[in-house]
């Protein structure tokens, strides 16, 4: 059986989730894509770190020169977060023939574009299915299963932690500081919970899904943003007893030409579907044009939903990829032929 190279970068709550799965659905996986998976590296930013996992029969490193330098790799996995210098070193990977998965939103709200022309030219993979929306695989199904549609409309939950923290103070009665403590325990938050809480997280997925789904490159500031750090329980109750509940909905259309694009806290009727999801669920609508509405739902954050997406990407690279690692498949030029057609 040939090997597959990877080398993962962060062993966090996502990079303990896509160890997991691979170790776990192991024979599943390898069958499936007809290699065995080798996790050669993986980047961490303190080795004596305490894991959840055993680690003993990994190479774990501080140094991406370790990765930098390993001409045998085939795909590197980012789970690790931050811009800078994250992106360099994913510039550097594509540019080297290596084929790229992150989960990093917050680096594909600025530099999606870019690092989809990367790939194009160095004919790798880059993907980012785990960036919107956790564990529901929203990106293959704009991308692929509504590819046959114009999509002029989105709304939906795209931040597991403020819809938990939401949920929270509606369901269990808990404070606001006392919810946002467990999403940050139960790994749904980001490093800075101030970006879940004040929209910010939501609106890069907003970025994302207008480009996935238009066609248009807007940027986090064309985002209209309010978060849910002023909702107080008494918002909650005067809304419950009108027979609405509070969600932090983003949403994007595209209307003569240009994205208008926002997040804020909405008010929603109890018979509304977006009304019932709950904790770390996030949901999304996506109305084209032949299918009319769809809704995706589903874990938007966590360690293993969030792996999901992540070692889904990694099963399709491989597939992508069979018989030669570096060869670009079909319709991966169908899809960065529209890549080409982004309006400046
Ligand atoms: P996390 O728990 O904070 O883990 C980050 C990991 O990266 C840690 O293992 C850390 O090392 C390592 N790391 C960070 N900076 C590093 C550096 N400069 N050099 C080497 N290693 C470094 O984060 P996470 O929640 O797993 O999130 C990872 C990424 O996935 C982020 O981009 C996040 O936005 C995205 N994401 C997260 C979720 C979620 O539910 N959490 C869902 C979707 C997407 P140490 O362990 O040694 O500290
Ligand atoms: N912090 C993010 C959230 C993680 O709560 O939705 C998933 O992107």
């Amino acid at each position: 059986m040939k090997v597959l190279n990877v080398a993962v970068l962060g062993l966090g709550t996502v990079g303990t989730g896509v160890v997991k799965i691979i170790e776990e659905n192991k024979k599943q996986i390898e069958d499936t894509i007809g290699k065995s998976i080798h996790i050669k590296h993986i980047l961490v930013s303190n080795v004596g770190k305490k894991r959840a996992i055993n680690t003993s029969c990994y190479h774990l490193t501080e140094n991406i020169e370790d990765i930098l330098n390993d001409d045998e790799l085939d795909i590197v996995v980012e789970v690790m977060g931050g811009i800078e210098p994250t992106v360099e070193w994913l510039k550097t990977f594509l540019s080297n023939g290596i084929h790229v998965i992150t989960a990093n939103k917050d680096l594909l709200a600025i530099h999606l574009r870019d690092l989809e022309d990367l790939a194009e030219k160095n004919k790798v993979a880059l993907k980012y299915e785990a960036s919107v929306a956790g564990g529901i695989p929203i990106v293959n199904a704009i991308n692929n299963g509504l590819n046959a549609n114009n999509i002029n409309q989105f709304m939906g939950i795209f931040n597991g932690t403020s819809n938990f923290i939401l949920s929270q103070m509606t369901r269990e009665g808990k404070s606001y500081e006392e919810a946002l403590q467990l999403a940050t325990d139960l790994g749904y938050a980001e490093a800075d919970p101030t970006d879940d809480v004040e929209g910010v997280d939501a609106a890069r997925k907003v970025v994302i899904t207008s480009y996935l789904s238009f066609n248009r490159v807007i940027s986090l500031n064309d985002v209209e943003r309010i978060g849910i750090s002023n909702i107080e329980i008494e918002d909650i109750k005067v809304a419950e007893k009108l027979g609405y509940k509070i969600k932090l909905i983003g949403q994007g259309k595209y209307e003569n030409g240009s994205v208008v694009a926002s997040v804020k806290p909405t008010l929603l009727p109890d018979s509304h579907q977006m009304a019932h999801v709950e904790d770390e669920y996030n949901a999304i609508y996506v109305i084209g044009d032949s299918v009319g509405d769809t809704m995706f739902y589903g874990k938007g954050a966590g360690s293993l939903a969030t792996g999901s997406a992540v070692v889904s990407d990694l099963l399709n690279v491989a597939l992508q990829f069979e018989s030669d690692l570096h060869t670009l498949p079909p319709h991966f030029e169908l899809k960065t032929e529209r890549t080409k057609e982004l309006v400046e």
